[in-house]
């Protein structure tokens, strides 16, 4: 039974250097956080997430990253405080669309490169598994380039097989079932 996507704030966690992150749905508000996040990325982060070369969202994209369909969609975000004064930075964003059937879905995950290699999607990824768990969703799927290694290495460390792809071989998928993930 798919369930409508929840929101609000998911969790929060204790970084190294003593500041918080916070794991929560994005939404229509993080229009700046959100493109200020894909500008700072580099280009091979870039590249690797979106699979050609640009320097932001367009505005199409942006209103469609930000406003995620609750019914076939769902985004998370991490973000850590900024100035002090209650303003946020966004650090890491992983998404999911269910495919037709309903039955898997397809993901995308990136980190800024600054907040890379520490443990960020390791916790990303999990949270957005239990979430698609949660609505009766039996699969993630993902599409990576074969030049990705660290992140093909990252999907096998999590459970995901890797495997040729029908967009070719410069692109494999990646597909884990979700029957071990905690509801939410
Ligand atoms: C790939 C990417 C998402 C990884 O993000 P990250 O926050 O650096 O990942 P983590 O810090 O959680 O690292 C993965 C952790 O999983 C574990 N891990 C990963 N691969 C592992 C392996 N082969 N063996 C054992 N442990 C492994 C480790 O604990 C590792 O942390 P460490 O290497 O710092 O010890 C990030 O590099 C990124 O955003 N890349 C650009 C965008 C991209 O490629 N997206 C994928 C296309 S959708």
């Amino acid at each position: 039974m798919n369930k409508q996507a929840s929101c609000g704030p998911v969790e929060h966690w204790d970084l190294s250097d003593g500041k918080v992150a916070m794991l929560r749905s994005i939404g229509p508000q993080d229009a700046e956080i959100e493109q200020a996040f894909v500008r700072g990325l580099s280009e091979e982060s870039k590249y690797f997430r979106f699979m050609t070369q640009m320097c932001e969202l367009s505005p199409e994209m942006l209103q469609h990253f930000i406003n995620p369909d609750p019914m076939r969609e769902a985004a998370l975000i991490v973000t850590v405080p900024r100035d002090g004064g209650g303003a946020e930075e966004e650090i890491a964003v992983g998404r999911y669309a269910m495919n037709p059937g309903n039955e898997s879905c397809e993901f995308a995950i990136v980190v800024a490169d600054a907040w890379q290699a520490h443990g960020i999607a390791t916790r990303l990824m999990q949270a957005l598994m239990k979430h698609a768990a949660g609505r009766g969703i039996k699969r993630m799927e993902g599409f990576v380039m074969a030049s990705n290694i660290k992140m093909l290495e990252f999907m096998c460390f999590l459970g995901f097989e890797v495997r040729s792809s029908a967009k070719g071989p410069q692109i494999k998928l990646v597909s884990r079932p979700l029957d071990d993930m905690a509801t939410i």
